[in-house]
């Protein structure tokens, strides 16, 4: 522990997993976490209908497993989906001993002191909520904590550039020692080294144009994970919310399902209900088929958007269930006690990610993935809602636990070299970020989106080419900035996307091909593992490649 930036487990990420594997760390370990801004911005914050457990006694183990394997469409791993379903009521009870004030409700079903809501693929009313801002109270309790935690040190505004690994006698590459970052207050990079290295960095749907993600979820962590030589599995399988906001200035604010969970119905814009005509479920289906339906309705209707009604629902109901999405359609003019609001889907999670164990461990020893980052098998073609932010409280327990026995047999880490620079400059033609960015994520918007054909995946992996090459000149000429860090991951995981797509010769849960029929809904599939060639990309030196 010779400098500020040496620690036993270094947590890349302050959402629902960074914030509790770091918590749960603390007593046995000397933990930094790092985040690109803010330690609360990331998706955990913005979180709405709640998270899924079995708390009522009305309800099952067994029920949620098999709602959580049905909405996966055959690709769920069915031993990690019983792990977490089984896990989910202590995970519950840990932030509830933390002082998250989930909304209570006197006298409820089952016995139980807090009211439980639905949402689609749940058999059961099994989401605990705060209101419609669960997420918000999760994370500002886990921030009070880890704040308060003087064996936690924070580093906020440091975005992480790459993953560090040893250099092995004969050439080859061993564990997870580090990390660089760029201090983005400082505007300098940062030499981080650990013994352990654990990713939180969420998912990577700003890979879209549209979607209900903050600014931050652009795959930074699959983009560094396998870089630094780890497989990533399900790419393919990026989950559209069906119900965003439709205004120009909303920014995809998404209209949380819970609201149909509670009644809420979906119209054309004659007044008319559709679901029916595509599921027995009808507006609870699972997200996937929700999501195509309205997809398909406007496109057979040349429309923009759909309706979401719940205002046959008492206004009281309304406000006391959903009020930031009450005050949020409020300001853009819609009254949602009063008339429908018009939502459209967009791209929301990412269900692929960095390929897992139960222990959160990935393919380099020493690092460790958790959250949206990771593919753990729970999600299988399609993510039953709520089941994400369970998905992070239990695997960074699992983590924790691991870490916790296995810690005293790790060594330090050795010195390492410091970035590197000498030989960039600063860019004369930021403007080529920008504009990358923009053509990447409206290519993938229209090639990659909700209904996918061959020919529209070719065109999208040709112009991925092309950018991969270009950013990569760009990279090696000029000095790191936010933007470009973000870029790089991007484009990383555009391809990812766009190959396993490519691979997957069916119609399954999220990825639907025009040109594949879809597999039978019972059908066992498999997982598109994709695993990354050996390349001087990975070499922890020299740091500029
Ligand atoms: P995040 O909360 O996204 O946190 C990622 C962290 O990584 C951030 O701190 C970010 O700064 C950091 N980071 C990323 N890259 C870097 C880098 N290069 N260097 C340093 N730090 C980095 N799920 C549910 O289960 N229930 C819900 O009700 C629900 N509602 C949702 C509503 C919305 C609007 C959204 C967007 C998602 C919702 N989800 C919900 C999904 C769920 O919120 C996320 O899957 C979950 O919060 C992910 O948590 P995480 O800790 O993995 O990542
Ligand atoms: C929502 O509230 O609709 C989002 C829930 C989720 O993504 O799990």
């Amino acid at each position: 522990m010779s400098d500020g930036r040496t620690f036993d487990v270094l947590v890349i990420g302050s959402g629902g997993a960074g914030l509790s594997v770091a918590l749960l760390l603390a007593p046995h370990a000397r933990v930094a976490v790092l985040s690109k801004g803010p330690l609360s911005e990331g998706s955990t914050y913005y979180a709405q209908g709640g998270i899924a457990a079995v708390l009522d006694t009305t309800d099952s183990i067994e029920s949620h497993i098999q709602d959580t394997l049905n909405a996966g469409a055959g690709l769920c791993h069915p031993d990690v989906v019983r792990f977490v379903v089984e896990g989910a009521p202590a995970a519950i009870g840990r932030l509830i001993d933390y002082g998250v004030a989930f909304t209570r409700e006197a006298g409820g079903e089952g016995g139980l002191e807090y009211h439980l809501t639905r949402e689609g693929g749940h058999s059961h009313r099994r989401v605990i909520h705060a209101a419609d801002a669960t997420g918000k109270a999760v994370e500002e309790t886990l921030e009070q904590r880890v704040r308060a935690d003087p064996r936690i040190t924070l580093f906020e505004h440091h975005v992480v550039i790459d993953l560090i690994r040893e250099r092995l006698p004969d050439g080859g590459l061993g564990r997870c020692l580090g990390a660089y970052a760029l201090d983005r207050q400082a505007d300098e990079v940062a030499l981080f080294r650990a013994r352990i290295v654990i990713l939180a960095t969420g998912g990577a749907s700003k890979v879209y144009l549209y979607t209900s993600n903050p600014d931050t979820c652009t795959g930074d962590g699959i983009a560094m994970a396998w870089r630094a030589g780890c497989r990533v599995a399900n790419m393919e399988f990026a989950q559209f919310h069906p119900t965003c906001l439709y205004h120009p200035e909303a920014k995809s604010f998404l209209v949380t399902e819970a609201v149909r969970g509670e009644g809420g119905r979906l119209l054309l814009p004659d007044g008319n209900r559709f679901m029916d005509r595509f599921d027995a479920r009808g507006e609870l289906a699972p997200r996937d088929i929700v999501a195509r339906a309205i997809d398909h309705e406007m496109k057979r209707l040349g429309i923009d958007c759909v309706y979401l009604d719940i205002s046959h629902k008492p206004a009281e109901f309304i406000r006391e269930h959903f009020p930031t999405v009450y005050a949020r359609c409020l300001e853009f003019g819609f009254d949602i006690t009063r008339e429908p609001v018009p939502v459209v889907p967009a791209a929301h999670y990412t269900c692929g990610g960095v390929l897992t164990d139960l222990r959160g461990r990935t393919d380099v020893a020493g690092l460790y993935a958790i959250g949206e980052v990771a593919c753990t098998g729970l999600h299988g073609a399609n993510r039953m809602a709520s089941n994400s932010l369970l998905e992070c409280l239990v695997f960074a327990a699992a983590a924790a636990e691991d870490i916790v026995t296995t810690l005293a047999a790790i060594p330090q880490p050795p010195q390492l070299p410091g970035w590197d620079e000498s030989w960039v400059t600063d860019s004369d033609e930021e403007v080529v970020v920008a504009h990358n960015w923009s053509e990447l994520r409206h290519f993938m918007w229209d090639y990659v989106g909700i209904v996918r054909t061959t020919k529209r995946l070719q065109r999208a992996k040709r112009r991925i080419d092309l950018l991969l090459g270009e950013i990569a000149e760009y990279y090696a000429s000029f000095r790191v900035t936010n933007d470009l860090i973000e870029l790089r991951n991007l484009a990383v995981v555009a391809d990812l996307i766009v190959r396993s797509a490519l691979l997957r010769k069916e119609s399954r849960g999220l990825h639907y091909s025009l040109d594949y029929p879809p597999a039978a809904s019972d059908s066992r599939g498999r997982d598109t593992v994709l695993t990354p060639e050996p390349s001087p990309l990975r070499q922890p030196e020299p740091q500029r490649l």
